[in-house]
């Protein structure tokens, strides 16, 4: 099958999405290395694994990805024991809901560094790696629709972080594609998950001065819907997205309208003058 002999790091590979991409590419061939922040979510998946006879592809390793000095002894791990990986999905994240009103620094810190910090800190820790092995790879990093479509109050802070990721992929794209890797970005609508455990999912440090500590509180006891898209689902989508190095993997239809009237509003906006286009390639001779 199609990821015979592939090495796949899933970040926040013990639960949700991230599992569901897990399993497929496991199915599918892939040797694959859950790296996960909860040790309890690590063994529930272990023992699904085991129980579905499928141990010896999966291992794990508990890893917070905002940790820049842990996260180099797994790559470094990696490089080591497999040399080197093929698949990077930098999917961990946190779900930050709050009025910014009760918004503060921790908060931020938090949704962004887990978010967006833990997507840097992958591509930052892999990518020499990748580069060096030569085998080329792919690299899909999970955004949300959130970031696409402006979405009931109080999740800004999410759709930001959601957002810098979607156009920090976009972005690299290119540049990447020169070695051989590609890069997808997944846009997830409404998937079953424990995404509502945020607040288990808090270091200490950024714990006390929490404005979100009622919010979080609340998500907690939010029921998970009996329509919302089976992770395994998204895990079948992602597995195609990587072979056929698609941009964009989009799990749901349903914002579809609140993305056109975003992307018209902005084009509505725009000066439909056609001056000529700037030049950023003069330089200075000093
Ligand atoms: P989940 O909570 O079931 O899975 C996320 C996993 O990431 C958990 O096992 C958690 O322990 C781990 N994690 C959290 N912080 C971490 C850290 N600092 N370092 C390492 N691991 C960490 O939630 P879900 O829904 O599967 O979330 C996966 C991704 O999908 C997230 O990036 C989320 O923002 C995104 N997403 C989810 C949607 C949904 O409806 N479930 C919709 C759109 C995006």
């Amino acid at each position: 099958s199609s990821f015979e002999g592939k090495i796949a790091f899933v970040t926040g590979g013990a639960s949700g999405i991230g599992l569901g991409i897990a399993k497929v590419l496991v199915e599918r061939g892939a040797q694959v290395v859950l790296a996960d922040l909860r040790q309890d979510h690590i063994e529930d998946a272990l023992a699904e694994f085991a129980g579905n006879g499928r141990s010896n592809a999966v291992s794990a390793l508990q890893l917070d990805v905002t940790n820049r000095e842990k996260y180099r002894e797994a790559a470094r791990r990696m490089q080591d024991e497999f040399g080197g990986i093929d698949i990077l999905v930098n999917n961990a994240g946190v779900g930050l809901e709050g009025p910014l009103l009760e918004a503060t620094y921790a908060d931020y810190d938090f949704g962004f560094g887990v978010n967006l910090g833990g997507v840097i800190n992958g591509f930052t820790e892999f990518l020499p790696q990748m580069v060096a092995h030569g085998r080329g790879g792919h690299i899909v990093s999970t955004a949300s629709l959130a970031s696409e479509v402006v979405m009931p109050p109080h999740l800004a802070i999410y759709a930001a972080s959601k957002a810098a990721v979607c156009h920090f992929c976009e972005a690299a794209k290119a540049e990447l594609a020169e070695h051989g890797i590609g890069v997808s970005i997944l846009l997830p609508g409404p998937v079953k998950s424990r995404i509502h455990e945020t607040h288990q999912n808090r270091p200490d440090h950024l714990r006390e001065a929490s404005g979100f500590k009622a919010t979080e509180q609340k998500l907690a006891r939010r029921i998970v819907g009996e329509n919302w898209m089976e992770a395994e689902q998204v895990g079948r989508l992602v597995a195609d997205g990587i072979l056929a190095d698609t941009t964009y993997i989009v799990t749901h239809g349903y914002y579809k309208d609140g993305m056109r009237a975003r992307a018209e509003a902005v084009l509505a906006a725009t000066p439909d003058t056609q001056e000529e286009a700037p030049d950023f390639g003069q330089f200075r001779e000093d």
